[in-house]
């Protein structure tokens, strides 16, 4: 009786271990629509379409972990995810820290206001308040090169949007795409006309992870070539 229960616990025990090797676990900050959000309690997403594909290429089981934006690199280099698509842009500094795929997205950050807002210009941020993702290049940027400026680091951009409604922040600051949709369902908000910077989104692993990045690479270039990135993007911007 007692070997018996002993197997059972051993089998239990071993198709606990399978199951997580058959398991992919993403690691993303799901309040980033087009590229994560909730939809019916579910995180959907052009980000989780491309994820669910090297998973599926993979022949494995996607498991979708969403945390803060800045906790994302500790996540994977701690070994509990195994990637990360959350819309990241690729920085040298993120280089030191984790390995990047080749880019799939081009962005660029932009800048959100009121629709009376007088800022018109890059300089005119001097002296501002400025939201931003906490951990975000839209941080960083406004941490190093506007000195003037005092930054509001929220860990959800609809918080950060709130900022802005109740005028505690004058502008955001984040990627063009999700400022779209932010800004289509807050008709007080706009997209100013200014530029500021470029940047290019690529899919996230921990450093050395090459037989996961190379399987990552092959899925991206063949989503790229045949147009489907681009099917996903219209598909969750509509
Ligand atoms: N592209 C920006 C960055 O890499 C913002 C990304 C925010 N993504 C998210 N899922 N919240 O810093």
């Amino acid at each position: 009786m007692k070997k018996l229960i002993l197997l059972i616990m051993f089998c239990v025990f071993l198709t606990g271990c399978l199951k997580k090797e058959n398991t992919l676990v993403l690691v993303t900050e799901a309040g980033f629509a087009p590229y994560e959000y909730y939809e019916n309690n579910e995180v959907v997403g052009i980000d989780i379409d491309i994820a669910r594909e090297i998973a599926k290429s993979l022949d494995k089981e996607l498991v979708i972990k969403d945390i803060a934006f800045d906790s994302i690199i500790n996540e994977l280099n701690s070994g509990k995810a195994d990637f990360a698509l959350a819309g990241m842009s690729i920085t040298e500094e993120r280089k030191e820290e984790v390995d990047f795929s080749v880019e799939y997205a081009e962005s660029k950050q932009v800048i959100i206001a009121l629709k009376n807002s007088k800022i018109k210009s890059q300089s005119d941020l001097n002296n501002k308040t400025i939201a931003v993702q906490l951990g975000s290049v839209a941080d960083i940027y406004v941490s190093e090169d506007i000195k003037s400026a005092k930054v509001i680091r929220q860990k959800k951009f609809l918080t950060a949007s709130e900022d802005i409604k109740s005028k505690k922040a004058d502008c955001l600051i984040m990627d063009l795409l999700p400022a779209t949709e932010l800004v289509k369902n807050n008709p007080e908000l706009t997209i100013l006309d200014v530029e500021l910077f470029t940047d290019k989104y690529a899919v996230a692993v921990a450093k050395g992870n090459d037989d996961l990045l190379i399987q990552i690479n092959k899925v991206i270039t063949k989503l790229i070539d045949g147009d489907q990135i681009n099917e996903f993007t219209l598909n969750h911007t509509k």
